[in-house]
């Protein structure tokens, strides 16, 4: 039996344990990793990313009443509520805001919530940057429009989501890790343009893989490090507006890295280099994306490489530990590319890697990065994997 179909199962039989009744709805979002567009989303720039086969699903039977009680083998119990009264943050359980906030953006949209049990199940690390936040979100989403039998678009359900983090839970992410969630192709890596949301989905190729390797330092975005460095590209931003005549500038996106270099001065020190990083990284997106296109997997390996050395040395959003697993990766024979993947300060690496060197790869990562810290990092050979998918006839299948 796959491994997938043994997570279905046991996300099925963790439900009934629970609350001892049948299952009728599964809904899964996978997490994403980065391939390339660190923290150009929301500057309007390119992204380049891949969902995994790994994510959350949540498992669920409708309620006669309007109350939703939730309980997760990973996350924990949680106080219940009615989808009738407004829905409020809840600082004791952090995790819920997630759920909490796209319930509270479906109800904005006028789909008409239903109670329900919930189980949530996940085999991605929570606060790990392979984006559990947005799966969750994401397979909220599926979940409830499922169980009220509506549904929304690709993009609306993106959309919602991101908005439910922005609003609810209070982190100003960009689109991206929606986006791979909901967008996600098997064998895969997706691009999007943020400004435009042209989008499109290219080969991963056979022959590679990719490893990710967490550092386990755990990263928490809604601590305000995350914002901190997009206020430092707003600042960036009207910098450049009031030096750039000769065409509007609204996001970093619109400034090239000739202009930045003719218009720095006169930042500070910090903003001109967070800014640097933008703008490179949203070129390097472009070329990593011509590089794919042509085949070039050994371009876009060392665009990956160099997209890390710009987070840890302009963006400062790296961490030791971060940099030790780069580091590592590079001295590993068969790989192509190694960066951090997503918001920064703890999380992930994505390791790209030829397939004949990933086993090998993923066990030097785990025995260096322990004798050299004594932390043993979680190391995950990971497929791209399809994006959101919904399932509602459990309750005939079991
Ligand atoms: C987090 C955010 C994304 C993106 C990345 C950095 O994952 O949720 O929107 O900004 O960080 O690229």
């Amino acid at each position: 039996m796959s491994p997938q179909i043994n997570f279905v199962m046991g996300a099925v039989t963790g439900f009934r344990r629970w609350c001892g009744l049948q299952p009728e709805v599964l809904a899964f979002a996978p997490g994403r990793v980065e391939i390339l567009g660190n923290h150009t989303d929301y500057n309007e720039g390119l992204v380049m990313s891949a969902a995994l086969d790994r994510g959350m699903r949540l498992v669920a039977a409708r309620r006669t009443d309007r109350r939703v009680r939730l309980a997760s083998s990973i996350l924990g119990e949680a106080p219940e509520f009615s989808v009738r009264d407004e829905i409020v943050f809840d600082e004791r359980t952090p995790w819920t805001n997630y759920i909490k906030g796209v319930l509270a953006e479906l109800k904005k949209a006028q789909i008409p919530l239903r109670g329900a049990d919930v189980w949530i199940d996940g085999d991605i690390p929570v606060g790990g940057g392979m984006s559990s936040s947005a799966a969750l979100e994401v397979s909220t989403a599926r979940l409830f429009l499922a169980l009220a039998d509506k549904e929304l678009s690709a993009w609306e359900i993106a959309h919602l989501c991101r908005r439910a983090e922005n609003e609810f839970v209070g982190v100003q992410c960009g689109i991206l890790d929606q986006f791979s969630s909901v967008f996600g192709q098997a064998g895969h890596l997706l691009w999007l343009d943020c400004r435009s949301l042209e989008h499109g989905a290219c080969p991963a190729g056979t022959g590679i893989e990719l490893v990710v390797a967490n550092s386990m330092m755990n990263h928490q975005l809604s601590d305000g490090g995350y914002n901190a460095l997009r206020e430092s590209c707003q600042r960036a931003v009207a910098h450049f507006q009031s030096m750039i005549t000769d065409h509007p500038v609204t996001a970093l996106r619109d400034v090239s890295v000739e202009e930045w270099d003719r218009f720095k001065a006169g930042l500070r020190e910090e903003d001109q280099q967070r800014s640097q990083h933008v703008v490179e990284e949203i070129r390097r997106v472009d070329l990593g994306r011509k590089a794919l296109m042509d085949g070039d997997i050994e371009g876009l390996g060392r665009l990956m490489f160099q997209s890390h050395a710009s987070s840890r040395d302009l963006f400062g959003n790296s961490c030791r530990e971060l940099d030790l697993l780069v580091e590592i990766a590079s001295e590993c024979e068969g790989v192509l590319g190694a960066k951090l993947s997503g918001g920064g300060f703890g999380g992930c690496i994505v390791v790209l890697a030829r397939s004949d060197a990933a086993g090998r790869t993923a066990e030097t990562l785990r025995e260096r990065f322990l004798a050299q810290t004594g932390t043993r990092p979680e190391v995950n050979r990971c497929r791209i994997g399809e994006g959101a998918a919904v399932e509602t006839d459990l309750g005939r299948e079991n």
